[in-house]
């Protein structure tokens, strides 16, 4: 019996510290980078399972660019879909733009993902900040012919997610 109620509060304490590492990263980063919400991070988090095994923000960073990975492949299926709709070709080219800077930024968040692994963090940083530049591309692409992204959706969330991954690897030095 008494076992028991060690292993009780051994796993109690456990669940208890994984809830407030992605917690207390989270409420870390949105204070001090503004356009990173809270509510967002958690919950992205939370919707991947191995974050409640996450021992530390190193673990968290890899979450987070596999999570940001996910969103660009998602992301990369709804340029798919737009594409095959589209019939106008000045914006079938703007939608390429996007589907481009969506496969460079799958493959340096590959090499961010490696270099968070094997602690080097600066070129993660380089890696994470040339990655996070494929929603603004992709915004970009239309903002210059006056024509409206159907991507805003899709773009603000990776954005997010790969701002996410940045600012842990920023701050796992301090
Ligand atoms: C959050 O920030 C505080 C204050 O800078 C720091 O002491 C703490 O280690 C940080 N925690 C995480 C999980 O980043
Ligand atoms: C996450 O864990 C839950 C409960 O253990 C399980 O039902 C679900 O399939 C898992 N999701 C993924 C994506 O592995
Ligand atoms: C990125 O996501 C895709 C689809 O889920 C997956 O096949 C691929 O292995 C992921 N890449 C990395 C580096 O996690």
């Amino acid at each position: 019996m008494k076992t028991f109620y060690y292993l009780l509060l051994i796993s109690l304490f456990i669940s208890l510290s994984n809830a407030s590492i992605v917690e207390e990263t989270c409420k870390n980063i949105s204070s001090s980078h503004p356009y990173i919400a809270y509510d967002f991070c958690v919950s992205s988090f939370k919707s991947y399972n191995a974050s409640s095994q996450a021992a530390d923000q190193r673990a968290l960073a890899i979450i987070a660019s596999r999570l940001a990975n996910s969103t660009a492949v998602k992301t990369q299926a709804r340029i798919q879909e737009l594409m095959e709709a589209e019939k106008n070709q000045p914006r079938k080219n703007r939608l390429d733009v996007c589907m481009e800077g969506y496969s460079l930024a799958i493959d340096d968040l590959r090499t961010a993902e490696q270099a968070i692994g094997a602690e080097r963090d600066t070129d993660a940083q380089i890696f994470l900040s040339a990655a996070l530049g494929a929603s603004s591309d992709c915004e970009d692409a239309f903002a210059e012919a006056e024509d409206a992204c159907p991507l805003e959706t899709e773009n603000g969330e990776y954005d997010q997610m790969a701002a996410i991954a940045l600012a842990i690897v920023a701050a796992l030095h301090r």
